[in-house]
Parts: C-alpha cells; structure tokens; sequence
C-alpha cells in the first residue's frame, strides 16, 4: 500500500489488465436510482445464475467478493466455532473469522509440495470439530487449484460433520482449461464467492456475488441489510454488460495469461536468486527468495525501479512474493527487467 500510488508497474497483483468503461461503448440502458435491492438486480443475479448453472434464488449480490466473505462468516459462524483457514492466504480470509474471535486451525500448504492442497490433514482438522473452513480455490497467492476429487471428499466430510465450506472462487474464470467444477454444484456445504474484480479486471465496480443454498441466501441478505444495504446499482448495471460480454472478455485474459506464462517461466529459470516449484494455473505464482531479503527487494524495486511486488509476508510466508502476469506484455516484460536489477542489487 505504502508505494502502490508512487509505482509505474505492479507485478505483484492478482488483477488481470483493467477496463475503462468507454470500450463499452456506454451502452447502458436508463435504470432507478431511487432504490437498490439487498439481493441485486434480479437480471445481474439471473445471468450470475445462468453463468454459474445455479438458480437465481441461489445468488446474492454483493459489494465485491470481500462484502461476500465478510457476510458469510458473519452469518454462519457461531459462539464456539473452530475455522479453518490456510496459510500462506489472501489475508482478508484468515483475518475475517480471527477478527471476529473465532478460534483459528492452520492448514499449511507447503513450498516442497508444490503448495498443493493437504486433503488428507482437512479432513483431520474437519473431523477433529472444525465446524468452518474457509478455502480459496485456485488459492491466492500460489496459484494452485484444488482438484474436483478433494472437493468431493471436503464435502462428504462437511455433509457427514454438518460444517459448511465457504470457497473463494474468484480466480476460478482466470483458468482457461482443467477448471474445477463450481464447489457448489458438488454439495450445498459449499458456499461460494467471486467478483469481476479479477478476471475482468473491474475492482473499481465493487462488484460480487455468493452462491448458496437458499435459506443461507436469505440469511445473507439478513446480514447485508446491516452492511451496505445493496450494492450500487450503476455498478450492477454494468456487471450485466461484462455478463453480456462475457466471451470476449474472457478470452482476453486468457490471451494475456497464455503469452505471459512462458515469459514468467523464463525469467524464474534465468534468476539464480528465485526459484519456483509451481507456476500455478492463473495469473500469478508464488516464487521463493534465495540469499535475497524480501523487504529489502520489495523495497528497491518500488523505490529506485518504480515496480511493485507483493511481499510473501502479507500472505503469512516471508521469502516468497507473489508475481503476477495478467496484464501486458510489454508491461511484464518491463516490470521483470527492473526485478532483474532489485535482485542483482539485493542478493548476497
Ligand atoms: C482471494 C480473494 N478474495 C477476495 C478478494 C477481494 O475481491 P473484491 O475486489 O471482489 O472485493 C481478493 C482480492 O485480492 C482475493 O484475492
């Protein structure tokens, strides 16, 4: 945060190259500004749900996918309750439940095991009474997905403990092939959420969702009444055009992640300083620092080469930073030349 405004490139993020509205052509059609419906807009909610193979009673809105995450916990957990959250994570999803005063279980993905999913300790945690996990699949920042195979026997395990799965999905879109199916359509204990934040590259529209069961969608609503209400309605309204728009917009970012993966793969192999046992299946992975110091890197790169990494540390593991390719070509391209120069002047 501290350089974000100062930088001329951000290597670090999770989004994919951004959109102004203008390429749109503003094609919005007029709508009500009197009100705005806690649950969304029921045409934004019936594409969501068209999109998503769910029904529209199954989708709220949200104000971006941190609203989701903050509601769902806010909603199911209870005075007792275990969480587990992973480590390293996108921080917001280990803070929410410890925020709250929820006792946390870690459920560590390891460097030396590619950062894979550790089903087998779940389950452990799971059976051992943790009523919550809270996942992020493909989890941020290590790029790596959880296999449909682990999603069903999270599930069965949530069904037979009567625990609840909220998994973050928000990077799912970002996977061109081999994505793992939507978890709520493995079991209803899975709660998901997502946003156009990333895929799309529009965090400026604030714009989410969660899909659930439908008592639980009533429950959030519950919850969001207290919180923003309902989301903005221009914002909504031009989610239905990314809906609308949905193929082309995809197959950009895919575009941008297939051209920049091997680039990626060439620089961390060209850099005796990093090393990487996965590059993931996003827009980002999660390389580890050898004889380099993390803050003194990140700081370099910001201050004398005007590019931004996002230290490992902010996800709970120092000695990695998360690398992210989802823009440009040429910006990647400058922004690792300049990376190149931190790591010669930081590496001992
Ligand atoms: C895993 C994950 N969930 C949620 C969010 C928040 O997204 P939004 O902009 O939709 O609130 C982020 C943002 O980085 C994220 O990485």
């Amino acid at each position: 945060m501290k350089y974000w405004k100062n930088v001329e490139t951000d290597i670090g993020s999770s989004n994919m190259e951004g959109h102004n509205f203008s390429e749109f052509n503003h094609q919005i059609e007029d709508f009500e500004l009197a009100w705005a419906y806690p649950f969304g807009d029921k045409s934004l909610r019936e594409l969501i749900a068209k999109e998503y193979g769910v029904e529209t009673k199954n989708v709220m809105v949200t104000v971006g996918a941190s609203e989701a995450n903050f509601i769902v916990c806010l909603a199911l957990l209870e005075k007792g309750d275990k969480v587990i959250v992973e480590n390293p994570a996108y921080q917001t999803l280990a803070e929410i439940p410890r925020g709250l005063g929820f006792e946390i279980e870690v459920l560590e993905r390891r460097y030396e095991d590619a950062f894979e999913f550790d089903l087998a300790r779940c389950l452990e945690m799971m059976r051992g009474g943790a009523r919550f996990a809270i996942l992020c699949n493909p989890h941020n920042p290590t790029g790596v997905a959880t296999s449909e195979n682990d999603l069903k026997e999270i599930a069965e395990m949530a069904e037979e403990q009567d625990s609840y799965i909220l998994a973050d999905e928000i990077f799912r879109d970002i996977m061109s092939e081999g994505r793992p199916p939507l978890s709520y359509s493995l079991s209803d204990r899975f709660i998901v959420t997502a946003s156009i934040s990333k895929v799309f590259g529009m965090g400026g529209l604030r714009l989410g969702w969660v899909i659930a069961q439908e008592d639980l969608i009533e429950k959030f609503e519950g919850v969001k009444e207290y919180i923003s209400v309902a989301s903005a309605t221009p914002s909504e309204q031009i989610a239905k055009l990314t809906f609308m728009n949905r193929k082309e917009l995809l197959e950009r970012a895919w575009g941008f992640v297939q051209n920049n993966r091997p680039i990626v793969k060439g620089w961390i192999e060209s850099n005796e300083c990093v090393e990487c046992s996965t590059l993931g299946v996003v827009n980002f992975c999660f390389p580890k620092l050898i004889g380099v110091d993390e803050v003194q890197f990140g700081r370099v790169a910001a201050e004398k080469y005007k590019t931004l990494i996002a230290p490992g540390r902010f996800f709970g593991l120092p000695s990695h930073f998360r690398l992210g390719y989802g823009m440009r070509t040429e910006s990647l391209e400058k922004g690792l030349e300049n990376l190149s120069l931190a790591l010669n002047e930081t590496s001992s």
